[in-house]
């Protein structure tokens, strides 16, 4: 899918500005004010016009991604927020599309970021380069280069754990499409005096200790080296390890980097071989031997380091030893030879190895050389990539920093022409009139330093090649008086005596104006580092070396090309590789990435503005800006920049049919923008001011406000609308569906109610059908049977004549008549007794005999009864008769009834007739006696009994005195009204005596008998007989007895067993009378 191009630009959601030409106001407090706030945003880069600046953030930022390449690919410089990939594309496509040659120089100080910048530009070009496997290798190896360097040329020092001990220069080749064929390295002055000594805390070279510690056993073995850092007086203890830096894994990385480099092994090998040599040198230490012609000569204290370098090198230890001990100077045809000292010793054996390892350095830039060189002899476009130390200014300033200052000011000066002349260039180009613009020329310091005859590294020269005692001093003494009146040259002892007084200047030193600050130069060293002197002794001794490698870096020390000539000095080796690299660059289009570092710590996040001004102030970056702004501070294309402030003007919103620069035209006249602040060029719109630039953005952002609000107000009506529409749409699907759905629902409701309806008629019809057929075949059955019937009947009348109808009828009643006939017969012999008691009685033979059985048993028992009574005589009948009243009278009432029942009524128990002691009763009694017996009179005042005879007649009832038979009441049956006795097993009883009658005059009576059931009845009977009055006889357990005046209460109670089974009669109170019946 083609990506979508948005047109956007540097301009928008800036930080800060992201173009310095644009700051307003102008000046250094805003310059940096301007990188902070950048800075703390995390946009470390920022323009001045084409030059990047970069703030090193000290930590990884996702700024480097694939994506990111992607997104600054092919993009103008100003159309995104600004990066070090916009610089690298903007360089890349004008080396591939214009055919023009590019260098890319990245300065600043020491840990501000300028390998890293090196790298991104290269892995930059090389993602967007062409593909395939030639080109992929090629890309591959010039990537590898940088590891193999960095090992050799970078060092741990205080101010960067990677810090670039050497300059680089490396041009990258191409051919006319773009894709890389290879390229060429230059080194400048390798630090070589690191080798021998570091300052605290800072390391010697990193090989040295990827080496000790990534080095197999065998490898060390073979070395003749021991992993202990310790061991090697070369190298600084205080800081061997290197935080968050893993040297063994690194050695692994530089051996295989040299592999993908095109180093062979024996190669590789021999490289590993100088470095041990040359740290084992370190540790060849010298004694003091005096000798005979009293000069000093000094003597190696242990051969056997000595001894194990010339194994590992192939030299022969004598030679080597004497070569530590002399030196030769050859002068003309003849040849001196003197004893070294002690310190010459030691400085020839450091001397030794600082050349050794800057040889060898130099060889391995060759050799990465040879292999990357471009395979092709077609014309190639070039681009350089400058990674050299920055300006660089500490408290104690020697050789070393003046030559590095010395190349950045060519480097400022080089900047300066280029921009200069870029921007006349594109002035003229553009058909803008040039006005001059004011800047600082560097030119004059440069003069002061490189002048052939009278320049600072000349008077050096000079100095070092001279005749007869050259010192430090000396030199000094020679600047004093030469440069004495340069502007820019100070000095305590200048001939002119202008610092006499400046106590900031000591005597031993210079100081000059660079144009990125003043620089205080200690004069000491200058002399012997400029000689930069390797005793010829020991460089023949080198070339006599069995080891290849050690001999080809020594051809000085070949004695058949002897050169008598001295060597040129490192001063004079720098200007003239400086020169060659200035007329290098010259001929390039220059991009520069300037490096700031934000602070001392390495630490991320923390921005020192005081350093940070040091460095803006000696980059020049101030002046930068000035010149980049001296004519029109902003300059854009036509096509952009209509299109990014068109919509400021009707005609030309929303589109402008025209050329873009009539557009422009158009717009700015519109705008009423003055005419002195823009130009027209070419094909660019020059924008004197910011100030207008910003108007017109200020302009851009409010109409963009206002456009936004429309396009919103416009959006969001249409949105609304297709939503309404959507929602309507949706409405009328809905509700048909739902219309359906409901009609669906309603006949399916309807169907299965039709179906019920119609399966209940179903069923109803079917019922009434079964019911009908049902009927009509009971019917049919009915006539069937009825017929039947009918038939069997006619049929068995018509042939009841031919058969005997009737003989099952006759059977029947015979057999029946047969079976009773058997019954009576069978019966008669099995007749019980006559005994009227007698309950037997036969089992019934048949069950349908049950009842005329049971009649018989009751017929036979009546008649048996009937037997029983013709026996008996009148007088038992009567006694019947009244045992038979009795039980009618007292059965079941009456509990003393069932002990009278066995005792015969004999009635007149008392004989008066024969006895002659009642003579005189008897006499007075004409009537028949009934009753005569003795019974107890109850006395009504205390309850005691008296005996008195009781006699029954007819028609009286006599009491009389038991003793002497005298009569003592009479009373009339009328008269006797009621009899009154308990429920219970006594023999009291009452008999009331009709009210007003003459007997009753002392009351009723009240008596106990033995007799009591039979004088009842007795009584009963007779008073019936006699009166034809049923008497009254009460059976109650409580009664009233009439005793003259008063009643009196007869009650009977349960008593208890106190007197035995005697009832007994106690008066309680006057009414009432106890009867206690046990
Ligand atoms: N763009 C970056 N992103 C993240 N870290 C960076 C970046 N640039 C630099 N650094 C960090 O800063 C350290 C120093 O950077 P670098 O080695 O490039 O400095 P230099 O300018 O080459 O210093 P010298 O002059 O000493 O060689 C790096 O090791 C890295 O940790
Ligand atoms: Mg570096």
């Amino acid at each position: 899918m083609a990506k979508m191009e948005v047109k956007t630009s540097l301009l928008d959601n800036m930080i800060g500005v992201g173009d310095m030409v644009l700051l307003e106001p102008l000046n250094e407090d805003t310059v940096i004010d301007n990188l902070k706030k950048r800075f703390d945003h995390n946009e470390i880069y920022t323009y001045i016009g084409s030059v990047v600046i970069s703030v090193n953030p000290y930590r990884s930022l996702p700024i480097y991604s694939p994506e990111k390449v992607e997104d600054y690919r092919n993009r103008n410089f100003y159309e995104l927020s600004p990066h070090i990939f916009a610089l690298s594309d903007e360089a890349y496509r004008s080396l591939r599309d214009q055919d023009k040659d590019q260098c890319i120089l990245i300065t600043g100080e020491s840990g501000a970021g300028k390998t890293e910048a090196s790298k991104l530009v290269m892995s930059y070009v090389a993602a967007v380069c062409g593909k395939g496997a030639e080109v992929n290798q090629v890309k591959e190896q010039l990537l590898q280069s940088n590891p193999v360097l960095e090992a050799f040329g970078n060092a741990k020092t205080v101010r960067n754990d990677n810090s670039s001990r050497f300059g680089k220069y490396m041009d990258i080749e191409f051919d006319f499409k773009g894709d890389p064929l290879g390229g060429v390295i230059s080194n400048y002055l390798l630090e070589k005096s690191r080798v021998v000594k570091q300052p605290r805390g800072e390391r010697n070279f990193h090989v040295f200790y990827q080496l000790l510690s990534g080095a197999s056993e065998e490898l060390l073995n073979k070395l003749k080296l021991e992993r202990d850092f310790s061991r090697y007086n070369y190298l600084s203890l205080d800081s061997a390890k290197v935080n968050g830096v893993d040297d063994a894994a690194n050695f692994r990385t530089v051996r295989n980097a040299m592999q993908i480099v095109g180093f062979m092994d024996h190669e590789a090998e021999s490289v590993l071989e100088v470095v041990a040599a040359v740290l084992k040198l370190g540790n060849i230490e010298f004694k003091p031997e005096s000798r005979v012609n009293g000069l000093d000569e000094s003597k190696i204290k242990d051969k056997n380091e000595l001894k194990e370098i010339c194994e590992l090198t192939g030299i022969d230890q004598s030679v080597l030893e004497r070569a530590f001990s002399f030196r030769t100077v050859e002068a003309k045809q003849e040849k001196v030879s003197t004893t070294l000292n002690v310190a010459q010793a030691y400085y020839a054996r450091d001397a030794l190895a600082k050349n050794l390892y800057s040889r060898l350095f130099s060889w391995l830039v060759n050799r990465i050389n040879e292999s990357i060189k471009a395979q092709t002899k077609v014309r190639k476009k070039v681009m350089g990539v400058l990674d050299i130390y920055g300006f660089e200014i500490f408290e104690d300033n020697s050789f070393e920093q003046f030559i590095i200052n010395y190349c950045n000011e060519k480097l400022q000066q080089i900047f300066i022409e280029l921009t200069l002349k870029e921007e006349q260039e594109e002035y003229i180009r553009e058909d803008i009139e040039w006005t001059h613009i004011e800047y600082f020329n560097n030119a004059i310091i440069c003069d002061l330093i490189e002048n052939n005859t009278n320049g600072i590294l000349a008077m050096l020269d000079e100095e070092c090649l001279r005749p007869g005692t050259v010192t430090d001093e000396t030199f000094l003494e020679k600047l004093n008086q030469v440069c004495a009146t340069h502007q820019h040259f100070e000095s305590r002892m200048s001939k002119c005596s202008r610092f006499l007084n400046d106590t900031s200047l000591p005597h031993s030193c210079f100081r000059i104006q660079h144009y990125a600050g003043k620089v205080l130069y200690q004069v000491e060293g200058f002399v012997d580092k400029n000689n930069d002197l390797l005793y010829r002794d020991l460089s023949q001794a080198m070339w006599k070396a069995g080891h290849a490698l050690i001999k080809s870096l020594f051809p000085e020390g070949n004695p058949a090309k002897i050169n008598l000539k001295r060597p040129p000095t490192a001063g004079s080796q720098f200007k003239a590789s400086v020169a060659t690299l200035m007329k290098n660059l010259q001929t390039k289009n220059p991009n520069y990435i300037r490096c700031i570092k934000p602070n001392d710590k390495k630490a991320a996040h923390i921005f020192n503005e005081g350093l940070v001004c040091h460095q803006v102030r000696y980059l020049g970056l101030l002046e930068n800006v000035r010149v980049r702004r001296a004519g029109y501070a902003f300059r854009q294309a036509y096509e952009p920049c209509l299109e990014r402030y068109k919509m400021l003007c009707k005609q030309t919103w929303p589109h402008w049919k025209g050329p873009a620069r009539a557009g422009v035209e158009v717009l700015f006249n519109e705008l009423e923008i003055p005419v002195e602040e823009y130009s027209f060029g070419r094909s660019k719109i020059f924008i004197r001011n910011p100030r207008t630039l910003f108007k017109l953005e200020d302009l851009r952002k409010q109409r963009l406000e206002d456009l936004a609000t429309l396009i919103q107000k416009i959006y969001r009506g249409w949105k609304c609308r297709t939503h309404f529409l959507l929602m309507r749409k949706s409405q009328i699907v809905i509700a048909a569906w739902f219309r359906r759905y409901a009609q669906q629902k309603r006949y399916q409701q309807i169907k299965s109610s039709a179906l019920v309806i119609q399966s209940y008629i179903r069923g109803w019809k079917a019922r009434k059908i079964l019911r009908e057929l049902k009927h009509q075949k009971r019917c049919e059955e009915a006539v069937t049977t009825i017929a039947a019937y009918w038939h069997g009947t006619q049929v068995r009348r018509e042939y009841r004549k031919f058969f005997r109808a009737n003989a099952g009828k006759k059977i029947y009643e015979f057999t029946l008549q047969r079976i009773v006939q058997k019954y009576f017969l069978e019966m008669k012999n099995k007749v019980p007794s006559l005994s009227p008691i007698d309950k037997n009685w036969p089992s019934r033979p048949y069950m349908f005999l049950d009842s005329t059985h049971k009649e018989l048993k009751r017929i036979f028992h009546l008649w048996r009864c009937k037997k029983y009574r013709d026996q008996f005589t009148d007088q038992q009948k009567l006694i019947y008769e009244e045992k038979l009243e009795a039980s009618e009278l007292f059965k079941d009432k009456k509990a003393l009834y069932p002990s009278s029942v066995g005792q015969p009524f004999q009635g007149p128990y008392l004989e008066i007739n024969k006895n002659p002691k009642y003579k005189k009763l008897k006499d007075a009694i004409e009537e028949k006696i009934i009753i005569a017996e003795i019974v107890n009179k109850i006395n009504r005042a205390n309850g005691k009994s008296t005996s008195r005879i009781f006699l029954l007649t007819n028609n009286n009832l006599l009491l009389a005195d038991q003793k002497s038979g005298q009569i003592k009441s009479e009373v009339p049956l009328v008269d006797v009204t009621k009899v009154s006795m308990s429920s219970q097993n006594d023999g009291f009883f009452a008999i009331h005596l009709k009210e007003g009658c003459e007997a009753a005059s002392k009351g009723d009576f009240l008596f106990s008998s033995d007799h009591l059931i039979e004088m009842a009845t007795k009584l009963y009977r007779t008073t019936l007989s006699q009166t034809k009055q049923k008497l009254n006889i009460e059976i109650s357990d409580e009664f009233l007895v009439q005793f003259r005046q008063d009643k009196v209460c007869v009650k009977f109670i349960q008593g208890n067993q106190k007197n035995g089974s005697v009832p007994t009669c106690k008066r309680k109170n006057n009414r009432l009378l106890e009867v206690a019946v046990p």
